[in-house]
Parts: structure tokens; C-alpha cells; sequence
């Protein structure tokens, strides 16, 4: 056991978010990261799940040591609390394995071990925020069409755009999934945050009839390289700067307006999800 500190009873609802993106460089990681802190900032509990196999770094981001990997847990040699971390704000992380590399990859009973594990200890937080890869590959659509929220990070490039298209496309013609929630991330001003996101908003409400909100956008920010370089989150740091404001806004909107309880909005349920899933990425054909 190591002394993550969770600050408040989280009322028995762990709320499950995952962080998302069509193409990788976006910001994704760092954005659930800072996100992760801010509410923190606010006096919630959250763990912060990295799945991002192939390139695991929310701990390389926070400056952290990994003590051990979820490789780790899955040969019996450490426990899931051993490898937890402790961040800034009393956030926990679960960082990645390497070695492993993809979730979906495991056998099924190393999987159904690896999340009984991950819920034991979630259901102690308020917030499960979950790193997962870019693009569409098997593990993204693992955890996205389990979580209760989807949140994709997008920015003004055109390949951005159309590569979160085709992940739109992917979760809700094959998923089911018909609800997403978008940050513009690194961007020069307001105006070119509206017009990502109307451009991506119009495109999939149109042709894949689902239903995309704002939940803000991130200014391209150079504190935000300077943190990256120091490994220390902006929330944390430079909670003033343009990008960790806006940053603290979109933690905010997390917790004020996305609705707190849906049908698929328990933890319980998207943990059953991911274990009735086993086959499911096989049969959609990824
Ligand atoms: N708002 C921003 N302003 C300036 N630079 C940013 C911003 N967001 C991200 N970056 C830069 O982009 C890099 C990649 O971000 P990262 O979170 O690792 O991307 P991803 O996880 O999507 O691959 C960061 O290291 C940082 O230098
Ligand atoms: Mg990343």
C-alpha cells in the first residue's frame, strides 16, 4: 500500500472519462494529465489511468518514477497499489505497461484480472480519466465504447479533423456510441477553436447523427513546452497561464455540466462493459 491520498469519500459514483484522439501529437496526454490536476484543484479524486501501451508517458510528463507497470501486476510480482503513483494534487496513476502491448492483446483471463484489479481501486476515486492511444485501433475502441464520456482532443489541422471523423465514425456506427465531448486544443485564438469545432460538429452530426458538445478549448500556449520540459503539469505549476486556465475551465465544465449519472455512467458498468467485451473487437474486426 503507498499513501495516495484521496481527499474526499467520492459518494459511491466513479465517473469515467476517456481521453481520445484521431492521430497522435495533438496533445492528448497532456491535456488529461493537466485536466486530472485541475480537478484535483477543485477537491476531487481522481486516478488517471495511462493505456497508452505503446508509448506510455503520463509518468515521463509528471517526472515520476514508475515503480512498476501493469506487466508487473499481471505476473503476480507487485500488487496494483504497489505501482500506483502519486501526482501532483494527490492525483494516483496507474502508469502503462511496456512490454505489453496492447490490453485487448492479453488472454482473457490476464485481462479479467488486470480490470478486477483497476475497479478495486477506482471505485475509491471520483474520477477515472483513461489515456488511451490515438487512432483506431482495438484497445481506443476498448475503452471508448466502454467509458461514459467520451472526450476527443482535436486541433485546428485538417488532419486532425478528419482523423477524428473517421473515429467518430468507427464508435458510433459499429459501438453504438452517439454522445462526444471535444476540446481544441493548441490553438492561435477563439475564432480558430469555433471554427474546428463547427467544422467537426457539423460533419459528424450530419452524417453519423451524433451529438458533439464543446467542452472548450486550449490555447497554444509556450508554457505549456516549457512544463513538458521541466516534467511538472501546468495545472499545477503555471495555473495562471492562458493554457492552464483554460485547462482549469475545461475541468470545471467536466464536473459542472456533464451529466452525473446516465445509463452507462456507473463504474460497475464499465467494467462489466470491458469484461463482456472480450471478443467484441474481434467480431467488429479490428
Ligand atoms: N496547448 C498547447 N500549447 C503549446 N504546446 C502544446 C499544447 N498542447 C500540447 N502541446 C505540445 O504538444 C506536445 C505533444 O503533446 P502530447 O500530450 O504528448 O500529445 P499526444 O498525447 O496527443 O500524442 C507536447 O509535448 C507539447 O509540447
Ligand atoms: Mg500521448
Amino acid at each position: 500500500m503507498n499513501d495516495v491520498n484521496v481527499q474526499r469519500m467520492n459518494q459511491g459514483v466513479t465517473r469515467v472519462l476517456s481521453f481520445t484522439s484521431g492521430k497522435g501529437g495533438v496533445g492528448k496526454t497532456h491535456s488529461v494529465t493537466n485536466v486530472a490536476v485541475a480537478l484535483a484543484n477543485q477537491g476531487l479524486s481522481v486516478l488517471l489511468l495511462d493505456a497508452d501501451m505503446g508509448l506510455a508517458n503520463v509518468d515521463v510528463l509528471l517526472g515520476l518514477q514508475a515503480k512498476g507497470t501493469l506487466h508487473d501486476v499481471l505476473k503476480g510480482n507487485m500488487t496494483l497499489d504497489d505501482i500506483l503513483l502519486k501526482g501532483p494534487g494527490g492525483i494516483a496513476i496507474i502508469p502503462a505497461a511496456s512490454g505489453v502491448e496492447e490490453i485487448q492483446a492479453l488472454r482473457p483471463e490476464e485481462k479479467m484480472f488486470l480490470l478486477e484489479e483497476i475497479e478495486r481501486v477506482a471505485h475509491r476515486f471520483d474520477y477515472l480519466l483513461i489515456d488511451t492511444p490515438a487512432g483506431i485501433g482495438s484497445d481506443v475502441m476498448y475503452f471508448n465504447s466502454a467509458a461514459a464520456e467520451v472526450v476527443c482532443i482535436i486541433t485546428g489541422e485538417p488532419t486532425s479533423l478528419t482523423d477524428t471523423y473517421a473515429l467518430i465514425k468507427v464508435l458510433s456506427t459499429t459501438y453504438g456510441e452517439k454522445r462526444f465531448s471535444v476540446v481544441v486544443n493548441n490553438v492561435a485564438s477563439e475564432k480558430e477553436a469555433t471554427a474546428a469545432f463547427t467544422k467537426l460538429s457539423r460533419a459528424v452530426e450530419r452524417f453519423l447523427q451524433v451529438d458533439v458538445r464543446s467542452l472548450g478549448w486550449v490555447p497554444a500556449d509556450a508554457t505549456v513546452r516549457d512544463c513538458v520540459m521541466q516534467q511538472r503539469p501546468i495545472a499545477a505549476e503555471f495555473p495562471s497561464s492562458p493554457a492552464g486556465l483554460a485547462l482549469a475551465a475545461v475541468a470545471r465544465r467536466i464536473d459542472d455540466e456533464l451529466p452525473q449519472r446516465r445509463a452507462k455512467g456507473g463504474m460497475q458498468f464499465f467494467f462489466r462493459q470491458l469484461l463482456e467485451m472480450n471478443s467484441y473487437g474481434e467480431e467488429a474486426g479490428y
